[in-house]
């Protein structure tokens, strides 16, 4: 089940505000960690634009549609920030069944990597990066 809150995405997102930048796109599977930092962020600089994405980073077409949607929004995106992840549970490896580590693997590696070929397609195509 997804959290209410999130750990180092909101963190960068609030960096990303408390440094001036006032467009934001936040993407998660979970949207009340979503809200929640929607609203940390606006305290700290209540003009900033934040446009929130439910996205399954695990699935390529999800991640597609996140990209297509920031530049929708926005119109070009300056920096990614790919940090969604999962921990496999903490038991011993030889426990840990292959639908876990797909699960795991599926969004900490392929998530990374879907998102940073259409996000860096992006900044190619727009000469924003
Ligand atoms: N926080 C740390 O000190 C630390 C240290 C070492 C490694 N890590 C690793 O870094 C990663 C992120 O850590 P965190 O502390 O931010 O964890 P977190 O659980 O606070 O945040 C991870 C976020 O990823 C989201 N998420 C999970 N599956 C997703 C999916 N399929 N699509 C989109 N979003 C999804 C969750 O909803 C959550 O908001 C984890 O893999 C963690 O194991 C964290």
């Amino acid at each position: 089940m997804a959290k209410d809150w999130v750990g180092i995405g909101q963190e960068i997102a609030i960096a990303f505000a408390k440094n001036g930048c006032k467009k934001l796109f936040l993407a998660d599977i979970g949207e009340p960690g979503l809200e929640k930092t929607k609203s940390l962020v606006q305290e700290i600089s209540p003009d900033a634009k934040v446009i929130l994405h439910k996205t399954d980073v695990s699935s390529d077409p999800s991640v597609q549609d996140m990209v297509n949607q920031c530049i929708q929004g926005f119109g070009r995106i300056d920096f990614a920030c790919n940090n969604a992840g999962i921990a496999m549970s903490n038991v011993p490896s030889v426990e840990v069944s292959m639908e876990t580590f797909d699960k795991v693997h599926n969004v900490n590696l392929k998530g990374v990597s879907s998102a940073r070929s259409h996000g860096l397609f992006e900044l190619g195509t727009l000469g924003a990066g």
